[in-house]
């Protein structure tokens, strides 16, 4: 069984985002006053979550990337891993995580079945950390990185990019490159969970393209070259030559990567969500047993999916069929 969507993009990847907590509360990703959290009976539990992924499993999807808000703060985290790793089918198990649980939990998130972790570090300096994160201690997640780096994972580090903030630091993350064994990909902010005026505008003065990266490559003289990384996302690869490591750039923003989209998100309250940026959700849980009625679920969200989302288009002048979505990007897991 393949989910094919009406454009014709095959759909093996979904991205399971299994609780909207987090530890942080990072500048892109929440408003600074914090979220109010999803109620516990609105959450999937571990069982659920299971049966979902073995109905999808059966659909076609063979990788799931493990999300949130922070996914180490369920305490059920290993056993929804263990489980999902035991469905036939699944060939690939990743999890995206802010780093501050690694150091006590990468052995055991290995032996669970992961195989990729990508973890969110914006700065290399203690204090911007702490502004960026709004709280959070940097030595924890170097000390995670560095515990995480002794097992086999393929590891990836997601830098947002954000202007007056971390530009500077660039270099700093090539540099890093050159010497592990990591994939850095820098990321475009998006506007995700920016509807108010407020957010807008910290989405505006923030926002800063990243095409400058190629620039300062080439003032320090780096040779680069693409390259192919483990993994089915949106990032662009290139490796520095002599570089342990490689560099990735992510820009939903200024360049759409939407025509390979092979992927389909369920949040940690259920919701089915076919594009990342859009409002168009169908709520999974009441059709966790009947797989008749969830296949029919899963095919109508498909057929919904909209061929792009226009996300360059600040305005959003273009958008007359959808609306974006109301949730913030901790509530869907990126
Ligand atoms: P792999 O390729 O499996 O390593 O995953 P990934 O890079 O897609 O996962 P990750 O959770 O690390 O996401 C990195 C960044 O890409 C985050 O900022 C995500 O929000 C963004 N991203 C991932 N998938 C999509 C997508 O389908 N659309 C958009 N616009 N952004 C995405
Ligand atoms: N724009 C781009 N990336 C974001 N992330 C969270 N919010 C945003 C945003 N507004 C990233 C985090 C994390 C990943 C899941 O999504 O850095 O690594
Ligand atoms: Fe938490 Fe990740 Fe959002 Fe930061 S980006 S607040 S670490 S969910």
């Amino acid at each position: 069984m393949t989910l094919i969507d009406k454009f014709g993009r095959k759909h093996d990847y979904l991205r399971l985002s299994i609780t909207d907590k987090c530890s942080l509360r990072c500048v892109y990703c929440m408003p600074e006053e914090g979220l109010e959290f999803f109620p516990d009976d609105k959450v999937l539990s571990g069982e659920e979550i299971i049966q979902l992924v073995e109905n999808f499993a059966k659909l076609g999807i063979e990788k799931v990337r493990i999300t949130g808000g922070e996914p180490l703060m369920r305490h059920d985290i290993l056993d929804i891993i263990r489980g999902i790793n035991a469905i036939p089918g699944i060939k690939d198990i990743a999890l995206t995580t802010n780093g501050l649980a690694l150091k006590r939990m990468a052995g055991d998130l290995y032996e669970a079945g992961v195989k990729r972790i990508n973890i969110s570090l914006d700065t290399f300096k203690p204090e911007k950390y702490r502004e960026i994160t709004r709280g959070g201690n940097i030595r924890q997640v170097i000390a995670g990185l560095e515990v995480a780096s002794q097992f086999p994972f393929e590891l990836k580090m997601n830098c947002v990019v954000i202007a007056g903030q971390n530009a500077d630091e660039v270099v700093d993350f090539l540099q890093y490159s050159i010497e592990h064994p990591v994939n850095v990909r820098f990321i475009e902010f998006m506007p995700i969970g920016h509807n108010s005026d407020r957010d807008q505008k910290l989405w505006q003065d923030n926002y800063k393209g990243i095409e400058s990266v190629f620039d300062i490559c080439q003032e320090k003289g780096w040779e680069y070259e693409p390259i192919g990384i483990p993994g089915n996302g949106p990032s662009e690869n290139f490796q520095i030559k002599g570089g342990q490591g490689s560099f990735g750039l992510i820009h939903p923003v200024s360049c759409q990567f939407c025509e390979s989209c092979n992927r389909l998100r369920v949040t940690a309250d259920g919701a089915l969500k076919s594009c990342l940026y859009w409002d168009d959700e169908d709520n999974v849980r009441e059709v966790l047993n009947d797989f008749e009625a969830f296949e029919a679920l899963i095919q109508k969200s498909l057929n919904g999916k909209p061929e792009n989302h226009e996300m360059a288009l600040a305005e959003n002048e273009k958008n007359e069929f959808q609306k974006p979505t109301w949730r913030h990007m901790s509530q869907i897991g990126g």
